[in-house]
Order: C-alpha cells, then sequence, then structure tokens
C-alpha cells in the first residue's frame, strides 16, 4: 500500500460546487465552470506515493498545484474525492484527529517562509516541536540536530535577520524537519532563492533523502527543478493531471503536445540516463578498435570500452569518454555484468540531433533539433 494515496480529488471554489463537480464529470470543461462565476481548482486528481518517494507536482501558475496541496494535509475539504494517508482516510476524520495527524506526521514548508523575527534561529527551528507540545529541553535538542542537518550547526543563537534568504529557508526545512514527520509537503520551497543557492538547497535536499528517506510532494513551476528532485513528476494543467512519470518517462514519451511544449528547453543530456538510452551488448560485437582488434565476446567490449558506467549515469558524463573511442560505453549492473553498451552515434541520436538515428530519421521539424518527437522517435527504436 502505497503512503499517500490521491483518490478523484476535485476542489471547486466558488457557488455549488458539488454541482460543478457533476458537470465536470459530464465533460464540460474550466472555461465554462468560470463564466458562471465557479473556479474548479483541481479536477479529477488521482496518484500514490510510495514512501521514502519525492513527488514532484508541476505546472504553470494556477494550474491547481497548492491546492492540491493543501488537500493532502486536510487545510483545504475535498469537495469530491479521497486522500489517503498511512492507511487513514483523512477526508474521513473528525478534525481533532486530523489536527493530530497533521501536526505530529506531515510538515509544510512554504516558498516564503516566514520566521519570527524576534525568536532565535534555534526557536525558530522548534517551533513545530512547541506546537506539538514537546518539552523544552527535548524541542531544543532535536532543532539543534535539524539545524546540523541542513548544514546550520552553529547559528543556533543568531536572530533570522542575520541569515541570508537561503539559510532562512533552510531553517524553515529544520523546522519541518525536527517534527520527525514522515511526509513533507513543500509549496515552491526554493522558488524564491537565487538559482545558485536554488540548485544547492536541491542538492542538499537529495542528500537528505538519501539518509533520512522521507515521503515528500514537492511542488514547483520549474522543470528543471522537477526532473532533479522527482522520482516522480505530476504534471497538472488547467487543474487536471495530464502525465504522471519520471523524468525519463516524461522526456521520451509526452503524453501530449502540451507537455512536448513544456519540456523543450529541458537539459536532456543531465536527465536522460544510461540506461534508457543504452542499446543490447551484441550492437557493439564485431566493432574494430583503434588498434585494429575486432571485439568478439561481451569480455572484449567491456576491456576495449572508454568507461564502464551504471545505468543510472546521467548521459552528460557519456560525451568524454565517447569523444575519445570509437568504441563503445560499456553499462553495466552492480555485479559488473555488462547490460547494455551505449555509441558515439546512440548519444548524439539521443540529444535529438538531426540525422543520426540508428534509423537516419530526420526530425520532423528541422528547426527545431531538440523537438520531443525526434526524441521520442529514436528512443522508441531502443
Ligand atoms: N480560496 C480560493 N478561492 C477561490 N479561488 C481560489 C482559491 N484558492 C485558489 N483559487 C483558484 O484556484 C486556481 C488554482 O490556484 P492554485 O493556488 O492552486 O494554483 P497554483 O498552481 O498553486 O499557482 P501558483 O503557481 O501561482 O502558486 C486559481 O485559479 C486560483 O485563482
Ligand atoms: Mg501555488
Amino acid at each position: 500500500m502505497s503512503k499517500l494515496r490521491a483518490e478523484r480529488l476535485y476542489k471547486v471554489f466558488g457557488r455549488r460546487p458539488d454541482e460543478a463537480v457533476a458537470k465536470l464529470e459530464g465533460g464540460t470543461d474550466r472555461e465554462n465552470l468560470r463564466a458562471e462565476g465557479t473556479t474548479a481548482a483541481v479536477i479529477d486528481a488521482s496518484f500514490d506515493v510510495e514512501a521514502g518517494q519525492i513527488f514532484v507536482v508541476m505546472g504553470l501558475s494556477g494550474s491547481g498545484k497548492s491546492t492540491l496541496l493543501r488537500m493532502l494535509n486536510g487545510l483545504l475539504e475535498p469537495t469530491a474525492g479521497r486522500v489517503h494517508f498511512d492507511g487513514h482516510d483523512l477526508t474521513g476524520l473528525e478534525p481533532r484527529d486530523l489536527r493530530q495527524v497533521r501536526s505530529h506526521k506531515i510538515s509544510m514548508v512554504f516558498q516564503h517562509f516566514a520566521l519570527f523575527p524576534h525568536r532565535s534561529v534555534l526557536e525558530n527551528a522548534a517551533y513545530g516541536l512547541e506546537v506539538q507540545g514537546v518539552p523544552r529541553k527535548e524541542r531544543f535538542q532535536r532543532a539543534t540536530e535539524a539545524l546540523e542537518l541542513v548544514g546550520l550547526g552553529g547559528w543556533e543563537s543568531s536572530w533570522p535577520d542575520e541569515l541570508s534568504g537561503g539559510m532562512q529557508q533552510r531553517v524553515g526545512l529544520a523546522r519541518a524537519l525536527a517534527t520527525d514527520a514522515d511526509l513533507l509537503l513543500m509549496d515552491e520551497s526554493f522558488s524564491a532563492l537565487d538559482p545558485l543557492i536554488r540548485r544547492d538547497m536541491q542538492d542538499q535536499l537529495l542528500q537528505l533523502q538519501k539518509r533520512l528517506k522521507k515521503t515528500i510532494v514537492f511542488i514547483t513551476h520549474d522543470l528543471n527543478e522537477a526532473m532533479r528532485l522527482g522520482d516522480r513528476i505530476a504534471v497538472m494543467r488547467d487543474g487536471r493531471i495530464v502525465q504522471i512519470g519520471s523524468a525519463e518517462d516524461i522526456l521520451v514519451t509526452p503524453a501530449n503536445d502540451y507537455v512536448a511544449s513544456f519540456i523543450q528547453d529541458v537539459d536532456r543530456s543531465r536527465v536522460l540516463t544510461a540506461g534508457a538510452i543504452m542499446t543490447d551488448p551484441a550492437e557493439a560485437l564485431g566493432t574494430t578498435t583503434d588498434d585494429g582488434t575486432t571485439l568478439r565476446t561481451e569480455r572484449d567490449v567491456l576491456d576495449a570500452a572508454p568507461a564502464t558506467v551504471t545505468e543510472d549515469t546521467p548521459i552528460i558524463e557519456l560525451f568524454t569518454p565517447c569523444s575519445r573511442s570509437g568504441v563503445a560505453v560499456a553499462v553495466t549492473d552492480d555485479n559488473g555484468s555488462l547490460v547494455g553498451v551505449v555509441s558515439r552515434a546512440r548519444l548524439l541520436a539521443a540529444l535529438g540531433e538531426p540525422g543520426t538515428g540508428p534509423d537516419g530519421a530526420k526530425p520532423t521539424s528541422p528547426g527545431e533539433p531538440d523537438a520531443p518527437e525526434s526524441g521520442k522517435k529514436v528512443i522508441a527504436d531502443a
């Protein structure tokens, strides 16, 4: 059973929301409802998040991300549908029980994290525990540990205005971590930060996640952030989830033109992995190396490869080895067994470069070498 499950969630703001849900189910679209003064913020959203996963919800402004998130912790009551968390049906809980779950098991980190200006960093980090009624000594100890985790050890007695924006955001993260909540809900938590600091925070979150294995729902309108962080990504448009998948699923097989246009500017070299583009090891057999030896066995392929990588290696790391040698890069599993190869031609084709696909396919739109269709075509041929 998944940790968190959203089941056909709807949230309608305005008059007669139940009628609006019925209309939406009957095929009425969001625009028609808006003409009647009703906003369908979230329409028929369903998904599962496994324990330990980072689930990213991505979409343009107004697509319903924050509304969806607020239904997940019961801050907003769904107009229809259910939220299951840790075996509880949150939508059916009494307000008191819901508050209990929300304060102990779920933490939220917002975009503009409001720290209390007249409380020290430590007191700010301990705030969630204070709300839970944890005794002073214990909450300060746990908050100190959480600050240490986010790299703010030593700043406990500073004041918020002595910290940079990125550091303040980390206090917010520490506050969420200190409560020991299993589920972190992060709404545009890094969006207000400068690009470099933002990247840093993303790295730090991924590092922390390796150790803490929380279940995280992370909201962003930034596709590159979504691709970096998300084990799975849901793309929202006008209140509906239009695709759910891994970064690679979305990049390689966008569900529709909307998603395809959304992903046009993504840096494929950092998202696609060797595992996604590798071909059968047999393809490397018969290759001749620079010194004239012909590769006849898988052992030969492994020995001659300019590099050996694992399936999760981003393809950006394959450029240098592929440019040095005419022999394919070897892809091995955890036991060191050969599971695939990536040739230079394959690498270039995966990036959607014109005319380099295995079948010499031309990209569908010559003006856009990165058009998703060309990448999709090439990968689908694998
Ligand atoms: N309390 C409310 N009352 C009425 N309409 C609302 C309310 N909250 C949100 N909406 C509307 O619901 C839609 C979705 O809003 P939401 O805040 O969920 O979008 P979002 O994807 O989080 O956008 P952003 O990226 O700008 O934060 C918008 O049209 C918004 O105006
Ligand atoms: Mg929002």
